[in-house]
């Protein structure tokens, strides 16, 4: 067939002048007799009818000498661009091409058309998705669709990256309790940075925690992440604002130093504690650091109220670039005890979180909380720093809008006070494994070990009182 832009503007003038058959008549219409977009020549052929049951989903590319308009083409096939089967209709100055369902028969008419120049069956394009089994729930629950199911307290689910880098360069900054940095999960990738007291040595646990499901080996997101650990809370839990301005501080300078480091990516601050209300001197030591180009993560709280209400949560939503952590459990539900409201942007996994503990370099805990669900939330946000340096590595604003544009969204439930409806994912749709009986493993006697009712540690006092968990 030979059809040129002139023609076809030609022909479209005749077409008008025709009547349009009777609806009745579209069946036996499809015949060569019958004019396409009232091209003189170019019949409609109905052999490739939208059959959704037989059919294979196929790029045809045109030739642009041969047909100006990937629609005149969709025409002599009788299709309608917004049709089922007709997935899109691309033109530009350089090419041509229709992505639809095709059956075999219309696959090989295609084939012998003039105007057509290539059909390509639609290949799946695959992400080299790598997977770490035996993994903790909330490691599957962020890397597939489906999420997680059965017990929590397993740890036979899988993990599924693209970016094997997990986070390598990057320097999370737990600002915490302090880190047990000789945990075995850490692997030498943790070091004391900062404390209020003369070790940033982990006395109470929370901080080790946190820090492996940032970036522990098997328990955190990151796997290959710095860790350093900034103490700005006692042994018991509790510390000061001032504490925690402290620790910023020091951050702050520490990232500069990094900076002209070889190797290095960007620094994130995950930060599992809050005051009672709001702070202006601490809201300002975080905005500073987010000038700087420091990642900021903040717990959303446990009080099951508005984040909006304390230091730093209420620095999430719309109000930073700080991304303020909500938590859910295993069944996608929102925890009872997770601060929401539109401070909140996202959502992780925060219930029965299996990580690294400080009383051993062997001990691991569950523990539940919005301060769980952070570090996750962290090892994401390393994780795309990583796999993207140039874009994402120092660019706070960058990094939260990829963040909250990859969370998968309207998966959960209960009353989410007005934040998005959106759960921490690291853009991977996974394999899910199932949880096997868990009886005898490490997570057991761990769990009988020491004491999980821990939903209570994390709570927040005011500007300069004390903080408590
Ligand atoms: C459509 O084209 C096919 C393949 O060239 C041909 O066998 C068939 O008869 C045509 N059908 C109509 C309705 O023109
Ligand atoms: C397209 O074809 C696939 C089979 O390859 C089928 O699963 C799907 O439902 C079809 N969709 C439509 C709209 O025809
Ligand atoms: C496709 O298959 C289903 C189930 O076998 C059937 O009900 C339906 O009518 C078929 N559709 C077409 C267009 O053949």
């Amino acid at each position: 067939m030979r059809t040129s832009f002139a023609v076809a503007a030609l022909a479209a003038t005749y077409a008008n002048a025709i009547a349009a058959p009777a609806p009745q008549d579209v069946e036996a219409l499809a015949t060569p007799e019958e004019t396409v977009d009232g091209l003189i020549g170019l019949s409609k052929n109905s052999t490739c009818a939208h059959d959704p049951n037989n059919s294979k989903e196929v790029i045809v590319m045109l030739d642009k000498d041969q047909v100006p308009e990937a629609k005149t083409l969709l025409n002599k096939l009788g299709r309608q661009a917004d049709n089922d089967g007709v997935f899109d209709v691309m033109d530009n100055s350089q090419w041509s091409a229709i992505v639809m369902n095709a059956t075999s028969k219309c696959i090989s008419y295609l084939d012998d058309l003039a105007e057509v120049k290539m059909v390509d069956e639609t290949a799946e394009v695959k992400s080299f998705v790598t997977q770490k089994t035996g993994a903790p729930w909330g490691l599957q629950r962020i890397s597939n669709d489906a999420g997680a199911s059965g017990d929590p307290s397993g740890q036979d689910f899988t993990y599924s990256f693209e970016d094997t880098n997990l986070g390598a360069g990057v320097d999370v900054y737990v600002v915490d309790t302090g880190v047990r940095v000789s945990h075995a999960v850490f692997g030498g990738r943790a070091t004391e940075g900062f404390s209020f007291t003369d070790t940033a040595a982990d006395g109470d646990g929370h901080g080790t925690h946190v820090a492996g499901s940032a970036a522990g080996a098997k328990f955190g997101v990151a796997q290959n992440a710095n860790i350093i650990a900034v103490k700005v809370l006692g042994d018991d839990g509790s510390g000061s604002s001032s504490s925690t301005i402290a620790g910023m501080n020091w951050v702050l300078n520490n990232h500069e130093k990094r900076k002209t480091q070889d190797g290095f990516v960007g620094s994130i601050m995950s930060m599992s504690w809050g005051l009672q209300g709001t702070a202006d001197s601490v809201d300002q030591a975080i905005l500073s650091a987010l000038d700087a180009g420091i990642h900021v993560s903040v717990a959303a709280g446990n009080d099951g109220t508005d984040a909006c209400g304390t230091t730093p949560a209420h620095l999430g939503g719309a109000n930073s670039d700080v991304v303020t952590v909500g938590s859910v459990n295993i069944n996608n539900e929102v925890s009872s005890f997770s601060n929401i409201g539109q401070c909140v942007d996202i959502y992780a996994p925060g219930e029965e979180i299996l990580s690294a503990w400080s009383t051993g370099d062997n001990v691991i805990n569950f523990l539940s909380g919005t301060s769980m669900a952070t570090p996750q939330n962290s090892g994401v946000m390393a994780y795309l720093m990583a796999q993207n340096p140039t874009e994402f590595g120092q660019n706070p604003k960058a990094l939260k809008a990829e963040l909250l544009k990859m969370g998968r969204q309207d998966v959960i439930s209960g009353s989410l006070g007005g934040s998005a409806n959106l759960l921490l994912s690291n853009g991977v749709n996974g394999a899910v494994t199932k949880k096997r009986s868990v009886t005898g493993s490490p997570a057991s006697w761990a769990k009988k070990l020491v004491d999980n009712d821990l939903k209570t540690r994390w709570v927040v006092t005011s500007d300069d009182s004390t903080l408590r968990f």
